[in-house]
């Protein structure tokens, strides 16, 4: 393992993970919809909003912690639900929840997943994490998974409410990510020159998704799997879909992937405990505002009656600061999360973890503020949000 104390920002874990992890699986993670213009607008909306700085404030005794949904934070950033994760590195979902649990943040994971929710519970000493669903056209699989969740300690669900049809990333219709895949030779080339990456991956048995894999009916070995998956996201989930799970969940429940002030207020409608203002990292609808741009009126309109968090584009601490200050009490992490897990594994995420979270204490200090529950939007320049 090298000095990583010469790692000192999230572009430079993004440069290794480049490096190291195999062509189409750092694409599937690297990657937006169609023209990624919404992907790239996550990132560039945050530096057109400038922070005011302020001199000769007392900047001792700071503090990050703070609550979501409850639940002490050290900082708000949760790790968002990444599928595939454990293809960026072998068991990458288990190191991230590790990771997480050591810093104080909370972890999510996907239902795409490669380690399963028991894989998490069983590795982690069965410390509390959160779990996302995908609503699947199979009812009872749907059922089975929610108490699947509940016996390893789940403490939250977050239902994603934006994939009931896949958006098309063309890079992986290129490299042959697809249900079943198809890699090509150049991918398999590519493949064998990560000896790191293949290594990881002959050690562990964790290598298909371990949340659907001898449990969802029919999938029997990895074609069927596939088949599955790919005809399982549910077209017809509405908001009657999200009463029933709540209802058949019975804790805190998450919704993700809100842009619009209307559907927020059907969020409060459904009693959720919180609401994620999300494009899902710029994959699904390529044309839709950043997550940040979207976040402000949402936060206007239903800021007071739900917690609003929000997730896309954050690569720093100044953009957590940001994205609080206009009104998300929390955000979540993708990428920034799979950048440090594909460079360094575990010890790649705890210096992403540690990169943001230095970054998000110094430039509260700069802009005169301790206490991050003190942060509101006049720390932010009139006219630049
Ligand atoms: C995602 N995202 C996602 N969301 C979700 O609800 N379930 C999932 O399985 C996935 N899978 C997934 C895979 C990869 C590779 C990425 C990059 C993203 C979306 C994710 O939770 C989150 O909304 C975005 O990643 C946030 O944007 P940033 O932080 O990646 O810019």
């Amino acid at each position: 393992m090298p000095d990583l104390s010469k790692i000192t920002c999230i572009e430079d874990l993004r440069a290794i993970a480049q490096r190291r992890v195999p062509k189409m699986f750092y694409d599937y993670a690297d990657s937006g919809a169609w023209t990624e213009g919404t992907y790239r607008a996550n990132e560039s909306d945050f530096q057109k909003i400038k922070l005011r700085q302020r001199v000769a404030v007392n900047m001792e005794g700071r503090s990050t912690r703070t609550t979501m949904i409850g639940q002490e934070v050290a900082m708000p950033v949760a790790i968002a639900p990444t599928g595939l994760t454990g293809m960026q590195h072998a068991d990458g979902e288990i190191l991230g929840a590790r990771a997480a649990k050591a810093f104080g943040i909370p972890f999510t994971l996907s239902t795409m997943s490669i380690c399963s929710l028991e894989d998490i519970a069983e590795n982690t000493d069965r410390h509390p994490f959160w779990f996302q669903l995908y609503v699947m056209k199979d009812r009872d699989f749907i059922e089975r998974l929610i108490d699947r969740a509940k016996a390893a300690n789940v403490s939250a669900l977050q239902l994603t409410l934006d994939l009931q049809i896949l958006g098309q990333r063309h890079k992986d219709i290129k490299n042959g990510l697809s249900t079943p895949p198809k890699p090509t030779i150049k991918n398999l080339i590519n493949l064998a020159t990560k000896p790191r990456w293949c290594m990881g991956m002959l050690g562990t048995k964790r290598r298909t998704f371990g949340n659907i894999a001898g449990h969802a009916k029919g999938v029997k070995d990895l074609s069927s799997l596939s088949s599955w998956t790919a005809e399982q996201f549910d077209p017809a989930l509405s908001w009657a879909d999200v009463e029933w799970i709540k209802k058949r969940w019975g804790g805190k429940l998450i919704l993700k992937g809100i842009m619009d002030e209307e559907d927020a207020r059907l969020a409060v409608a459904s009693g959720a405990d919180a609401l994620i203002v999300s494009n899902h990292g710029g994959r699904q609808l390529d044309g839709a505002p950043s997550s940040i741009a979207a976040l402000p009126a949402i936060a206007d309109a239903v800021g007071s009656q739900i917690e609003v968090w929000m997730d896309g584009g954050v690569r720093s601490g100044q953009d957590v600061l940001k994205a609080r200050a206009l009104g998300a009490r929390g955000t979540l992490i993708g990428r920034s999360f799979l950048y440090g897990l594909g460079a360094y594994g575990q010890e790649g995420v705890t210096r992403a973890l540690q990169i943001i979270h230095k970054e998000l204490d110094i430039t509260m200090a700069f802009c005169g503020r301790t206490q991050i529950d003190d942060v509101k939007s006049d720390i932010l320049l009139p006219g630049t949000f």
